[in-house]
């Protein structure tokens, strides 16, 4: 069996058109409890690229076949040693070597651009389901990469949330906020905040827990958080946003944002939520949170299920989720590729 490697020809509708199914059907076995890939979402990086971000993207094929493709993310404003990585087989077409060519020419790239490291998530056991076959994390075992970080994917079952009890964790938080006010937000960041979104959002990188992996902190200005916003509203996410403004100062100490892919009604992710470290022990994180899923949930009626990552050793932040009632849905590990 003969396999091609070539970039994918972003004018080549019929192979945009299979790579679309190959991700479908890869997702639909290896996180079938996740809504299917938004198409938008999917194409995006062709003509809309996050700021800071130059994708190349290729596609596998076996006998002509479109089996797979890859998307390597290299960095061009901060961490230039690093590339994310996309890689995706058809499960009609694995254990035949497709994964691992792509995966090699993906090396090529990255040593043209004078990158150093390839980082990519894949599902992994949660305590109890060793036996599953896990065949992305076989795959980075195979080629090298070692498990860098270990991340429980959680998830919030709107339909049996505990209402009551959020109120009361609610009064309980703002009675400590004392001195802090929340605002909330959709798609775009009111001007008055986005410097302070921009220095909270370039605090992640350095205040979340990265076990083993190298990402330095990223140098986000107001401009950057504007083009990844042009960029989101080009794939048509959903965004909702709350944060907490500490009054003596007006800046924005404290922000949990959560989204909706554009093919989606019924499943959110819950995305950043961080503290100003100056501001933390006044319950800011849960306030903001919850205050940013009733938000969500006054536009969002058909919301089922908010899905979020945690490194496995981020205690305070599983704590406040698990509080707001997520529980562990699925296992993910970080690998990291030095090369
Ligand atoms: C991981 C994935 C890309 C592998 O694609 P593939 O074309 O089957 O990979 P290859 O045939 O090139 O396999 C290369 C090696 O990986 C290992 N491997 C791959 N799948 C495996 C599995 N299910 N069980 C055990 N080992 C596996 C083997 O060592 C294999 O070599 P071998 O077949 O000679 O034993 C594919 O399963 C997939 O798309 N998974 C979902 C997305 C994902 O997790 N991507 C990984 C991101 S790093």
């Amino acid at each position: 069996m003969a396999i091609s490697v070539t970039p994918l020809d972003p004018d080549d509708q019929a192979a945009l058109d299979e790579a679309y199914r190959a991700a479908v059907a890869a997702q639909a076995v290896d996180e079938p409890d996740l809504p299917p890939l938004c198409r938008r979402r999917f194409e995006a990086p062709l003509q809309h690229p996050m700021p800071g971000i130059d994708t190349r993207w290729t596609v596998a094929r076996l006998d002509g076949v479109l089996a797979g493709w890859s998307r390597l993310y290299l960095h061009t404003l901060d961490n230039t040693e690093n590339a994310g990585v996309e890689l995706v087989v058809h499960p009609a077409y694995r254990r035949r070597g497709v994964g691992r060519a792509l995966h090699e020419h993906g090396l090529r790239l990255l040593r043209e651009h004078g990158g150093k490291r390839m980082i990519a998530s894949t599902v992994t056991p949660l305590p109890g389901e060793e036996g599953r076959e896990m065949p992305g994390a076989a795959f980075a075992a195979a080629v090298g990469a070692r498990p860098a970080l270990a991340d429980v994917r959680r998830r919030l079952d709107v339909t049996v949330l505990d209402r009551p009890r959020l109120a009361t964790l609610l009064t309980e938080a703002s009675a400590v906020a004392a001195g802090y006010r929340v605002v909330r937000w959709g798609d775009h960041t009111p001007q008055e905040y986005v410097a302070d979104v921009a220095y909270l959002e370039g605090r992640l990188l350095v205040d979340a827990p990265l076990g083993d992996l190298q990402w330095e902190q990223e140098q986000v200005d107001a401009d950057r958080i504007r083009g990844r916003e042009r960029a989101l509203d080009a794939r048509g996410v959903r965004r909702y946003s709350a944060g907490a403004v500490h009054e003596a100062s007006g800046r924005l100490v404290a922000w949990s944002m959560l989204s909706l892919d554009a093919s989606s009604t019924w499943h959110a992710w819950q995305q950043i939520t961080i503290v100003d470290p100056d501001h933390r022990g006044h319950r800011l994180g849960l306030l903001t949170k919850i205050e940013n899923l009733e938000h969500a949930l006054a536009h969002e009626p058909e919301l089922r299920a908010i899905d979020t990552y945690n490194a496995a050793e981020n205690a305070h932040m599983i704590a406040i989720n698990e509080q707001l009632g997520f529980r562990p849905a699925a296992g993910s590990t970080d690998w990291q590729l030095t090369i």
